[in-house]
C-alpha cells in the first residue's frame, strides 16, 4: 500500500502478540507515510484517540487470533479480539464518521465461516454460514456484526472471506512454515488424523492484492470470496515440502519423508475447504499471480534465507508451548 499509493498515510495498529513482530515492518517503518501504534482493539479509549489523532479515514481490519489449535485450547481471548475487538472498532468508526460519505470500513475475515465441504462443491459467497471451531465461531460472528451495522445503521463495509495464506513472515505455527522448520532441523512432522484434509492455498500477496483490489473497487455492503483454487490434501503438501527439501538441502531422495508422523486429529477437523472465487474474478478483474508451485518454491527459499528470523520467533515461550502440545497429540 506505502508503495502503491504514495499520497495515503498508513496507521499500522498492532497489539504485538505472539505472533506479531516489528522485524517483520523495518522494510516500512522509516517510510515518512507510515505510523505504527502499539494496541489493542479493545482498548476502546486508546482506539478513540487513534481515531482523532490521525483523523481515521478508513479501516482495513485484519486483527485477530486466527490460530485453530489454539481456539480448541481457549477460546475467550478469539471471542475477546474476534468479537468484542471488532465491534469496538465498529462502534468507534461509526461515532467518529459519523454519517459522512466517503469512508470504508473492510473487514478481513475468513473461508472458515462456511463450515466444511464434502468431495464436492466450492464456497460462495451466499453459502450458509456453518462455523465449527472456536475461531471460527468468533470470525463469524464478527462477520455478522459487520453486516449488522451494514443494515443497521448504513455503515460503509465490505467482508473479504480467504482461504488458507502461505508466504514469508508467517508464525511456524501453521502448517507449511511449521513443516519446512521442522524438516531443516530434522524433528517429526506432525499430520492430523490421515492428512487427508483438504485447504486451498493461496499466496499470501495475493491476498494482499486482493484486499487492495476489494477496498478501492469492491461495492459497500459485499462480501468477496478469496481464493486459488488451488487444493492439497495435507499429506501431498507435506510430501511435497519434503521432496523439495530433499533437493534444496542436499539430502538424499526421501530422507525428510521419513519424519512424517501421524498424531492424534484435531478435535472438529473440517475436512475440506475450498473457494468458489468467480465473484472478484468477474466484477473486480482480481486473480491469483503466482503458480502454487511457484510462490512455494519462493517460500521455502525465504525460510531458508532466514534462519534466524525463524530461531528468534521460535525461542522462548513458543517453542516450550508448541513441544508441549506436540508432546500431548
Ligand atoms: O482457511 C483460512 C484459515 O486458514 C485462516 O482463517 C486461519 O487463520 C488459518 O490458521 C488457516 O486455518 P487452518 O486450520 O486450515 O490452518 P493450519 O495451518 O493450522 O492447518 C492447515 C491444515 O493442516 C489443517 O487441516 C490442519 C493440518 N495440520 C496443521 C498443523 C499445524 C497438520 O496436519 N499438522 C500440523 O502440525
Amino acid at each position: 500500500m506505502l508503495s502503491k499509493y504514495p499520497d495515503y498515510r498508513i496507521i499500522n495498529l498492532d497489539k504485538l502478540t505472539y505472533a506479531g513482530n516489528l522485524k517483520n515492518l523495518v522494510d516500512v517503518e522509516k517510510s515518512p507515510n507510515y505510523v505504527f501504534v502499539k494496541a489493542d482493539i479493545c482498548d476502546a479509549r486508546k482506539i478513540k484517540s487513534v481515531f482523532e489523532e490521525y483523523q481515521i479515514s478508513d479501516v482495513i481490519h485484519l486483527a485477530a487470533e486466527s490460530h485453530v489449535d489454539r481456539s480448541i485450547e481457549g477460546p475467550m481471548e478469539f471471542v475477546m479480539t474476534n468479537v468484542v475487538g471488532t465491534v469496538n472498532l465498529l462502534q468507534i468508526a461509526k461515532d467518529f464518521w459519523k454519517g459522512e460519505d466517503g469512508h470504508i470500513f473492510h473487514h478481513v475475515s475468513t473461508d472458515e465461516v462456511y463450515g466444511s465441504l464434502g468431495d464436492e462443491g466450492l464456497f460462495e459467497e451466499t453459502t450458509a454460514y456453518d462455523p465449527r471451531s472456536p475461531y471460527s465461531s468468533s470470525k463469524a460472528s464478527s462477520d455478522h456484526f459487520v453486516r449488522a451495522f451494514y443494515h443497521t445503521y448504513n455503515f460503509p463495509i465490505k467482508i473479504s472471506n480467504c482461504s488458507n495464506n502461505y508466504g514469508s513472515h508467517q508464525f511456524p505455527e501453521k502448517l507449511i512454515p511449521l513443516m519446512i522448520n521442522n524438516i531443516v532441523k530434522k524433528k517429526p512432522l506432525p499430520i492430523y488424523g490421515k492428512g487427508e484434509n483438504i485447504r486451498d492455498w493461496l499466496w499470501v500477496n495475493d491476498h494482499a492484492s486482493a484486499i487492495d483490489t476489494i477496498f478501492h473497487k469492491g461495492r459497500i455492503g459485499e462480501a468477496y470470496n478469496v481464493g486459488g483454487l488451488n487444493e492439497w490434501t495435507n499429506i501431498d503438501l507435506v510430501k511435497y515440502l519434503c521432496r523439495i527439501l530433499d533437493d534444496k538441502l542436499g539430502r538424499e531422495k526421501g530422507e525428510n519423508e521419513k519424519l512424517i508422523t501421524y498424531v492424534q486429529d484435531r478435535a472438529g477437523h473440517d475436512m475440506r475447504y475450498a473457494i468458489d472465487a468467480s465473484k472478484i474474478e468477474k466484477e473486480l478483474n482480481w486473480k491469483p499471480s503466482l503458480e502454487f508451485e511457484e510462490g512455494l518454491d519462493k517460500t521455502v527459499d525465504w525460510y531458508l534465507e532466514n534462519s534466524d528470523w525463524i530461531e528468534e520467533v521460535t525461542s522462548g515461550s513458543y517453542q516450550d508451548y508448541y513441544d508441549k502440545m506436540y508432546e500431548n497429540r
